[in-house]
């Protein structure tokens, strides 16, 4: 079912200096901060030769990462995409193996422009995944 690892997202506090870290320090090529306000983060794409790192930062006063960050004040990784081919379809076969989605369970449009749906981190060893469509 689960294709290639889109991304490793990275909810950071100061999201210019995470972009200027990835950037300056590690020499990595990164993408200019654009402002997500229907999802309630800011995001840089950190472009790798083989997948991404997403860097997210909080926009606005009801982001989802607000909490997460609060409790890991450094930052920390937020979550992992990965791609499938039908994203209604992997829903499907996820939830008759009892695996719960998040939210109403239709999915969204993500920051990268394609529908995307999110797991339950408890139905899934303590991460939370994100199903990108490819
Ligand atoms: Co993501």
């Amino acid at each position: 079912m689960i294709g290639k690892l889109n991304h490793v997202a990275i909810a950071v506090p100061d999201l210019e200096a995470a972009r200027a870290f990835y950037r300056d320090v590690l020499g990595a090529s990164v993408s200019e901060i654009v402002d997500q306000p229907e999802h309630g983060v800011r995001t840089v794409f950190v472009e790798l030769p083989n997948t991404k790192i997403e860097l997210l930062g909080v926009l606005g006063d009801a982001s989802p990462i607000a909490g997460f960050l609060a409790r890991n004040p450094s930052g920390g990784i937020h979550h992992l995409c990965l791609e499938v081919e039908d994203i209604r379809a992997a829903r499907d076969q996820l939830r008759a193996r009892g695996v719960r989605v998040l939210g109403e369970g239709e999915p969204k449009i993500g920051a990268h422009g394609k529908p995307v749906l999110f797991l339950h981190p408890k139905d899934a060893f303590g991460t939370l995944l994100e199903l990108e469509q490819a």
